[in-house]
Protein backbone atom coordinates (compact mmCIF):
# COMPACT_ATOMS: atom_id res chain seq x y z
CA UNK A 1 0.00 0.00 0.00
CA UNK A 2 1.49 3.52 -1.02
CA UNK A 3 0.85 6.96 0.32
CA UNK A 4 -0.06 9.93 -2.01
CA UNK A 5 -0.24 13.44 -0.81
CA UNK A 6 -3.72 15.23 -1.28
CA UNK A 7 -2.71 18.83 -2.12
CA UNK A 8 -1.14 21.28 -4.96
CA UNK A 9 0.69 23.58 -1.94
CA UNK A 10 4.35 23.82 -2.87
CA UNK A 11 5.63 24.02 1.05
CA UNK A 12 3.24 21.52 1.44
CA UNK A 13 5.11 19.15 -0.71
CA UNK A 14 8.46 19.99 0.18
CA UNK A 15 7.91 18.93 3.85
CA UNK A 16 6.20 16.17 3.19
CA UNK A 17 8.82 15.31 0.69
CA UNK A 18 11.34 15.44 3.35
CA UNK A 19 9.97 13.11 5.37
CA UNK A 20 10.19 10.00 2.36
CA UNK A 21 7.02 8.77 2.79
CA UNK A 22 5.07 10.13 -0.29
CA UNK A 23 5.18 8.14 -3.47
CA UNK A 24 2.63 10.08 -5.56
CA UNK A 25 0.00 13.33 -5.12
CA UNK A 26 -3.08 14.21 -6.05
CA UNK A 27 -5.21 17.39 -6.45
CA UNK A 28 -8.65 18.06 -7.84
CA UNK A 29 -10.66 21.74 -8.51
CA UNK A 30 -11.33 22.17 -4.68
CA UNK A 31 -7.34 21.48 -3.69
CA UNK A 32 -6.70 24.27 -6.34
CA UNK A 33 -8.99 27.01 -4.90
CA UNK A 34 -7.06 26.54 -1.84
CA UNK A 35 -3.78 28.30 -4.23
CA UNK A 36 -5.94 30.88 -5.12
CA UNK A 37 -3.96 33.50 -7.83
CA UNK A 38 -1.82 30.63 -8.63
CA UNK A 39 -1.40 29.56 -12.83
CA UNK A 40 -2.88 26.28 -13.31
CA UNK A 41 -0.16 25.42 -15.41
CA UNK A 42 2.62 26.67 -13.68
CA UNK A 43 1.87 25.17 -10.53
CA UNK A 44 1.41 21.77 -12.31
CA UNK A 45 4.95 22.30 -13.81
CA UNK A 46 6.19 23.22 -10.28
CA UNK A 47 4.67 20.11 -8.68
CA UNK A 48 5.72 18.04 -11.46
CA UNK A 49 9.53 19.37 -11.12
CA UNK A 50 9.17 18.09 -7.52
CA UNK A 51 7.38 14.85 -6.84
CA UNK A 52 9.06 11.75 -8.37
CA UNK A 53 5.88 9.90 -9.09
CA UNK A 54 2.23 9.67 -10.32
CA UNK A 55 0.79 12.97 -10.24
CA UNK A 56 -3.06 13.42 -10.44
CA UNK A 57 -4.54 16.77 -12.31
CA UNK A 58 -8.04 16.87 -12.99
CA UNK A 59 -9.64 17.23 -16.74
CA UNK A 60 -12.95 19.31 -15.46
CA UNK A 61 -14.63 18.57 -18.51
CA UNK A 62 -18.45 17.46 -19.04
CA UNK A 63 -18.05 15.19 -21.86
CA UNK A 64 -15.62 12.88 -23.31
CA UNK A 65 -14.69 15.08 -25.98
CA UNK A 66 -13.42 17.95 -23.45
CA UNK A 67 -11.82 15.77 -21.41
CA UNK A 68 -9.74 13.90 -23.88
CA UNK A 69 -8.81 17.29 -25.34
CA UNK A 70 -7.47 19.00 -21.91
CA UNK A 71 -6.06 15.39 -21.11
CA UNK A 72 -3.89 15.47 -24.55
CA UNK A 73 -2.55 18.70 -23.75
CA UNK A 74 -2.01 18.50 -20.01
CA UNK A 75 -0.08 14.97 -20.73
CA UNK A 76 2.52 17.09 -23.01
CA UNK A 77 3.72 18.07 -19.77
CA UNK A 78 5.03 14.65 -18.75
CA UNK A 79 3.55 12.19 -20.15
CA UNK A 80 5.40 9.63 -17.72
CA UNK A 81 4.41 11.41 -14.45
CA UNK A 82 1.24 13.27 -15.05
CA UNK A 83 -2.04 11.31 -14.31
CA UNK A 84 -5.47 12.68 -15.91
CA UNK A 85 -8.16 12.31 -13.26
CA UNK A 86 -11.31 12.14 -15.19
CA UNK A 87 -15.08 12.57 -13.15
CA UNK A 88 -16.91 9.19 -13.47
CA UNK A 89 -19.66 10.92 -15.54
CA UNK A 90 -22.99 9.44 -14.99
CA UNK A 91 -23.62 9.30 -19.31
CA UNK A 92 -20.55 7.09 -19.22
CA UNK A 93 -18.55 9.94 -21.06
CA UNK A 94 -15.84 9.46 -18.09
CA UNK A 95 -15.36 5.73 -18.66
CA UNK A 96 -15.35 6.38 -22.27
CA UNK A 97 -12.77 8.95 -22.04
CA UNK A 98 -10.70 6.88 -19.64
CA UNK A 99 -10.59 3.83 -22.28
CA UNK A 100 -9.61 6.66 -25.01
CA UNK A 101 -6.58 8.04 -23.23
CA UNK A 102 -5.38 4.82 -21.88
CA UNK A 103 -5.32 3.47 -25.70
CA UNK A 104 -3.31 6.61 -26.33
CA UNK A 105 -1.01 5.72 -23.05
CA UNK A 106 -2.18 8.71 -21.31
CA UNK A 107 -2.14 7.85 -17.59
CA UNK A 108 -6.27 8.08 -16.11
CA UNK A 109 -7.19 8.24 -12.75
CA UNK A 110 -11.37 7.96 -12.74
CA UNK A 111 -12.53 10.20 -9.80
CA UNK A 112 -15.43 10.76 -7.38
CA UNK A 113 -16.41 7.20 -7.01
CA UNK A 114 -18.79 5.92 -4.47
CA UNK A 115 -19.27 2.84 -5.11
CA UNK A 116 -18.39 -0.87 -6.51
CA UNK A 117 -20.61 -0.35 -10.14
CA UNK A 118 -18.00 2.55 -10.91
CA UNK A 119 -14.92 0.41 -10.00
CA UNK A 120 -15.76 -2.61 -11.99
CA UNK A 121 -16.48 -0.12 -14.88
CA UNK A 122 -13.08 1.99 -14.11
CA UNK A 123 -10.91 -1.12 -14.23
CA UNK A 124 -12.74 -2.56 -17.14
CA UNK A 125 -11.88 0.55 -19.41
CA UNK A 126 -8.48 0.23 -18.34
CA UNK A 127 -7.93 3.05 -15.62
CA UNK A 128 -4.85 2.92 -14.11
CA UNK A 129 -6.21 4.50 -11.05
CA UNK A 130 -9.68 4.41 -9.22
CA UNK A 131 -10.37 6.78 -6.81
CA UNK A 132 -13.40 5.98 -3.78
CA UNK A 133 -14.11 9.03 -2.13
CA UNK A 134 -13.95 7.35 1.77
CA UNK A 135 -16.15 9.88 3.73
CA UNK A 136 -18.73 10.92 1.05
CA UNK A 137 -19.31 7.00 0.63
CA UNK A 138 -20.12 7.05 4.49
CA UNK A 139 -22.08 10.11 4.61
CA UNK A 140 -24.62 8.82 1.93
CA UNK A 141 -24.90 5.72 4.20
CA UNK A 142 -22.94 3.11 2.82
CA UNK A 143 -19.97 1.49 5.10
CA UNK A 144 -16.87 2.88 2.38
CA UNK A 145 -14.97 -0.08 4.02
CA UNK A 146 -16.92 -2.60 2.16
CA UNK A 147 -16.75 -0.67 -1.13
CA UNK A 148 -13.05 -0.37 -1.00
CA UNK A 149 -12.99 -4.67 0.08
CA UNK A 150 -15.15 -5.34 -3.16
CA UNK A 151 -13.74 -3.40 -4.95
CA UNK A 152 -10.38 -4.65 -3.86
CA UNK A 153 -11.50 -7.77 -4.82
CA UNK A 154 -13.04 -7.73 -7.75
CA UNK A 155 -9.40 -5.77 -9.58
CA UNK A 156 -7.49 -8.85 -8.09
CA UNK A 157 -9.85 -11.36 -9.23
CA UNK A 158 -10.13 -10.08 -12.84
CA UNK A 159 -6.61 -9.29 -12.61
CA UNK A 160 -7.33 -5.68 -13.80
CA UNK A 161 -3.92 -3.09 -13.68
CA UNK A 162 -6.07 -0.46 -11.89
CA UNK A 163 -4.71 0.36 -9.11
CA UNK A 164 -7.57 1.46 -5.80
CA UNK A 165 -6.76 4.75 -4.42
CA UNK A 166 -8.80 5.70 -1.52
CA UNK A 167 -9.20 9.40 -0.99
CA UNK A 168 -11.74 11.78 0.74
CA UNK A 169 -9.76 11.44 4.46
CA UNK A 170 -11.01 14.09 7.69
CA UNK A 171 -8.76 12.34 10.29
CA UNK A 172 -5.80 10.11 11.24
CA UNK A 173 -8.16 7.00 12.43
CA UNK A 174 -9.22 6.96 9.01
CA UNK A 175 -6.20 5.93 7.50
CA UNK A 176 -6.59 2.88 9.95
CA UNK A 177 -9.19 1.88 8.83
CA UNK A 178 -8.95 2.39 5.58
CA UNK A 179 -5.51 0.76 5.71
CA UNK A 180 -7.62 -2.34 6.74
CA UNK A 181 -9.54 -2.75 3.84
CA UNK A 182 -6.46 -3.11 1.41
CA UNK A 183 -6.45 -0.50 -1.48
CA UNK A 184 -3.30 0.05 -3.45
CA UNK A 185 -2.74 3.76 -2.22
CA UNK A 186 -4.48 6.18 0.27
CA UNK A 187 -4.29 9.60 -0.63
CA UNK A 188 -3.76 11.99 2.26
CA UNK A 189 -4.39 15.53 2.94
CA UNK A 190 -1.50 17.40 4.60
CA UNK A 191 -3.46 18.68 7.67
CA UNK A 192 -4.21 14.73 8.48
CA UNK A 193 -0.76 14.12 7.24
CA UNK A 194 0.59 16.25 10.02
CA UNK A 195 -1.13 14.80 12.95
CA UNK A 196 -0.05 11.07 12.16
CA UNK A 197 3.71 10.93 13.85
CA UNK A 198 1.39 12.09 16.98
CA UNK A 199 -0.20 9.38 19.78
CA UNK A 200 -0.34 10.92 23.21
CA UNK A 201 1.03 7.75 24.40
CA UNK A 202 4.11 8.20 22.94
CA UNK A 203 4.20 11.65 23.70
CA UNK A 204 4.32 10.35 27.27
CA UNK A 205 6.21 7.74 26.84
CA UNK A 206 9.12 9.77 25.29
CA UNK A 207 9.26 12.44 28.64
CA UNK A 208 9.11 9.21 31.11
CA UNK A 209 13.09 8.36 28.72
CA UNK A 210 13.55 11.99 28.28
CA UNK A 211 13.66 12.13 32.50
CA UNK A 212 15.42 8.61 33.12
CA UNK A 213 18.21 9.81 30.59
CA UNK A 214 18.41 12.79 32.26
CA UNK A 215 18.87 11.22 35.67
CA UNK A 216 21.01 8.46 34.02
CA UNK A 217 23.54 11.64 32.91
CA UNK A 218 23.29 12.97 36.50
CA UNK A 219 24.22 9.76 38.20
CA UNK A 220 26.76 8.38 35.03
CA UNK A 221 30.45 7.69 36.12
CA UNK A 222 32.74 10.37 34.60
CA UNK A 223 35.80 8.51 33.09
C1 LIG B 1 -8.95 12.36 -3.89
O1 LIG B 1 -8.33 12.10 -4.92
C2 LIG B 1 -9.62 13.66 -3.70
O2 LIG B 1 -8.74 14.68 -4.12
C3 LIG B 1 -10.01 14.00 -2.29
O3 LIG B 1 -9.50 13.08 -1.36
C4 LIG B 1 -11.47 14.31 -2.13
O4 LIG B 1 -11.73 14.52 -0.80
P1 LIG B 1 -12.89 15.46 -0.22
O5 LIG B 1 -14.04 14.58 0.12
O6 LIG B 1 -12.25 16.05 1.01
O7 LIG B 1 -13.23 16.50 -1.24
Amino acid sequence: MEIFLDTANIEEIKEILSWGVMRGLTTNQKIFLNEKGVNFETQVKKILDLVDGPVSIEAPACDAEGIIKAAREYAKWNKKKVVIKIPMLANGDGIKAAYTLEKEGIKTNVTAMMNVNQTMLAAAAGATYASLFFNRIRDGGVDPIEVVKQSRAFIDQGDYKTKLIVGSIRKPNDVIEIASANPHVITIPYKIMKQMPFHEKTVETLKEFDKAWEEFLKAEKKC
